[in-house]
């Protein structure tokens, strides 16, 4: 006789852990880039003591943050080899920076198992310091959107909006995030302007709407040295457009307009290349759709719409992980409808009379979708690559991250 069928197991509570764990290292995230440890590692490896004095924070304080962040794989963590006789070295550990010794309190306080050693992990060096070429430092503060609306979220759900849109007040919000989203951006926008031919018999135009700190414009700009550009953002975060256009060399062909997208005037079938770089998602469809028709009336014949976005996946998955809470993100705050899809920009792009071209996927989750206005002339890329059918092409040249130090 069979044995009577026993009820499954229960999986087990770990998801749950995670999704709380998640607050945590978010938290403790920022509490290093507040307190500038991953710049107090960047010229190497630190003993717990010498990396509390340089954050200014007790060493068994800094020690349990040290620890939490090389669980999170953004920091080693390596017990210091003791100094003992030559015939009995073991293989040598990372050394750490001479600093003054702890104090006997402070080597108390660092309880436990013995001295760690702490260096930053390629992620961190790569992406975490403040200068890096492709410092994410300011935007890990700035993209979940002003903190305060997420614990309103099941209010913001029921009423339909949040108690305060970002748009409302977009001074307050938008410049940390055009601030933080540019390193990244200049280097996603590099590769797609190297994908991109320069047209030929007249100097290029580039339009970047809602350009924030211009890392599209720019990028644009530097890959193609004969090109002239036009930056439209809000007079309340354009200080910000400015300031990124007069530290850049390629600056000085960049006009920038205050004012808004929906209504500055833009060249009428003018401009080679305009750029809609995660502008769309905070638009409600009609006016998003509205925006797509505004582009593609200033393209030339040949010209490039280029819309980089996190468009809502078809079907929800761990792997569509990004674009599914960026769209979350969008309703938690701000009046926008939370994406939209790669196919609804197909179908505004296709009503404004352009020809969907090639899509690339540059990070994880970000699309970089492109559409021609058809005609003789056929421009840049049109003409250049040839494309039968909408496909994803990776950008090798963005991700993975170099292995090296920036
Ligand atoms: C997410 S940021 C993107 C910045 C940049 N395009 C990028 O891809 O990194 C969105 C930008 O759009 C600007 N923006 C929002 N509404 C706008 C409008 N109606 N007219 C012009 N700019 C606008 C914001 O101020 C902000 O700088």
């Amino acid at each position: 006789m069979r044995p009577p069928a026993m009820p499954p197991a229960p999986p087990t509570p770990a998801p749950v852990w995670e999704i709380i764990h998640g607050f945590r290292r978010y938290w403790a995230l920022v509490a290093a880039l507040d307190l500038g440890l991953f710049e107090a590692l960047a010229s190497g490896p630190l003993d717990a003591a010498a990396l509390a004095e340089a954050v200014g924070v007790d060493i068994h304080r800094a020690g349990l943050l040290a620890d939490a962040l090389a669980a999170m794989e953004l920091l080693t963590a390596t017990p210091e080899v003791p100094a003992v006789g030559p015939e009995s070295q073991p293989p040598p550990a990372p050394a750490a920076r001479p600093t003054s010794p702890a104090s006997p309190a402070s080597a108390d306080h660092a309880a436990g198992s013995g001295r760690l050693v702490y260096n930053l992990g390629l992620v961190a060096a790569n992406y975490l310091l403040a200068g890096g070429q492709r410092s994410m430092a300011r935007l890990v503060r700035a993209a979940p959107g002003p903190h305060e609306r997420w614990p309103e979220l099941a209010e913001t759900l029921r009423r339909g909006a949040p108690s305060a849109r970002v748009e409302d007040d977009p001074g307050a919000f938008y410049p940390n995030l055009a601030r933080g989203t540019a390193p990244v951006q200049r280097v996603v926008a590099a590769a797609v302007a190297r994908e991109l031919a320069a047209p030929s018999g007249h100097q290029a135009l580039v339009v970047d709407l809602g350009a924030g700190a211009a890392p599209w414009a720019l990028a644009f700009l530097d890959a193609w040295p004969d090109a002239r550009g036009l930056a439209v953002e809000l007079p309340e975060v354009v200080h910000v457009t400015r300031e990124a256009v007069a530290a850049d060399p390629a600056g000085d062909r960049l006009d920038v307009v205050a004012g808004s997208f929906h209504r500055v005037e833009l060249p009428q079938g003018g401009a080679d290349v305009v750029v809609l770089g995660h502008v769309l998602r905070i638009e409600p469809r009609t006016a998003a759709r509205r925006l797509v028709a505004r582009a593609a009336a200033a393209l030339r014949p040949g010209g490039t719409l280029v819309v980089a976005d996190y468009p809502r996946p078809e079907v929800p998955s761990p792997a569509a992980t990004t674009e599914t809470l960026m769209a979350l993100t969008i309703l938690a705050t701000t009046g926008g409808q939370g994406a939209f899809r790669a196919d609804d920009l197909h179908g505004w792009a296709r009503g404004a009379g352009l020809v969907p071209g090639p899509t690339y996927t540059p990070l994880p989750g970000q699309i970089v979708l492109t559409a021609t206005r058809p005609g003789p002339g056929a421009g840049p890329a049109a003409a250049a690559r040839p494309v039968p059918r909408p496909g994803l092409r990776p950008l090798g040249s963005v991700y993975p991250p170099s292995k090296s130090r920036e």
